[in-house]
């Protein structure tokens, strides 16, 4: 099944003309049980679920508006080329929902995770721009359907269509009908994050082709599913029962089963430079020595943090840069 043919199916059949402009947000996420590995590379349909949290007023803004000749991409004040990355991606996306071959798109986003968090800012960027979309055709579409259009952007996007704890379910369906996030109820109020930037260079390969390249070559990758599925489950259970020692251990080590899945690829693929490695030793020392703080790490080289706000003062003691997120202030 094609992307336009899932889009087909869930788009109103009377189309409104578009409104002068449509504006939104989504915030970044962070996976605590990680999404690496697709069943279908077209739709961004994972082979296993995945959870999140959500970055409150960290994300993506985006302005959609209708533009005659061709689209202009704006980031963060500055005009972007139609070659970047950025902008193809978001093209490919938007080229997706023209309604005429000759309508295109003013897109003008703005990243309020600070460029060199080394964030991805696809996920929100992907979110944003579907609930720009959503505006500014009125398709007034609910968030599981949002969440399985921005899927098709970038699979994390799914997730960014909600705050808090986010379960996106795999599906099973060939559609993909069955597959989008759903938040979970749980709040957590003194939950902190902490971004480490230890890089804002660019990676030396993309999550995108790194998933498919570990799928396709990593003898560890066979027990990658298994593993996700006890993670999960774990992980919802620490959510409910709010016990953090269970939730950092069950975070850290499924990041670090996803890179083993990677070291394991041929060739292989590391983003751990040596500054990340000293990080995730400050981080067990800071363990070893009473503080309670964990980490996750993705597609790069740096480390978001896991802690409770009692534990801030000792965190910054050992990562005095560290940028600290509270998911669930209000
Ligand atoms: C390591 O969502 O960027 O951050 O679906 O190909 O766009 P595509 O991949 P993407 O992959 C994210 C991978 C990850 C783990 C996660 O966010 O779950």
């Amino acid at each position: 099944m094609t992307k336009s043919e899932v889009i087909e199916q869930l788009l109103p059949k009377r189309r409104s003309a578009p409104r002068a402009a449509a504006t939104a947000f989504a915030p970044a996420n962070i996976a605590l049980c990680k999404y690496w590995g697709k069943r279908d590379a077209e739709l961004n349909l994972p082979t296993a679920s995945s959870l999140s949290i959500s970055l409150g007023k960290l994300g993506s803004e985006v302005t959609l508006a209708p533009r005659a000749g061709h689209d202009r991409f704006t980031l963060n004040g500055q005009l972007i080329a139609p070659e970047s990355s950025f902008a193809r991606r978001a093209a490919a996306f938007l080229g997706l929902f023209r309604p005429a071959p000759d309508f295109y798109y003013d897109v003008t986003a703005t990243n309020t995770v600070p460029t060199a968090a080394g964030l991805a800012s696809s996920a929100s960027g992907f979110a944003a721009l579907t609930l720009a979309l959503n505006e500014l055709f009125a398709w007034k579409l609910d968030r599981r359907k949002l969440s399985i259009l921005a899927r098709l952007g970038s699979g994390s996007a799914s997730r960014s269509l909600f705050e808090g704890f986010v379960e996106w379910h795999a599906g099973r369906a060939p559609t993909g009908m069955d597959s989008f996030a759903e938040p979970l109820a749980t709040k957590w109020p003194d939950l902190r994050i902490g971004l480490v930037v230890l890089s804002d260079k660019e990676k030396p390969i993309g999550s995108r082709d790194a998933m498919a390249q570990t799928r396709d070559t990593s003898p560890l990758y066979a027990v990658w599913p298994e593993t996700v599925a006890r993670d999960l489950v774990a992980l919802k259970e620490a959510i409910s029962q709010r016990d953090f020692t269970q939730l950092g251990e069950v975070a850290e080590g499924n990041a670090l089963a996803m890179h083993a899945t990677m070291l394991a690829a041929r060739p292989a693929i590391l983003y751990f430079l040596p500054e990340s490695i000293e990080a995730i030793h400050t981080v067990h020392a800071l363990r070893a020595e009473g503080c309670e703080v964990y980490f996750t790490m993705d597609a790069g080289p740096n480390l978001k943090l896991l802690f409770r706000k009692a534990d801030l003062r000792y965190v910054i003691k050992g990562f005095p840069e560290v940028q600290v997120v509270a998911p669930f202030a209000t």
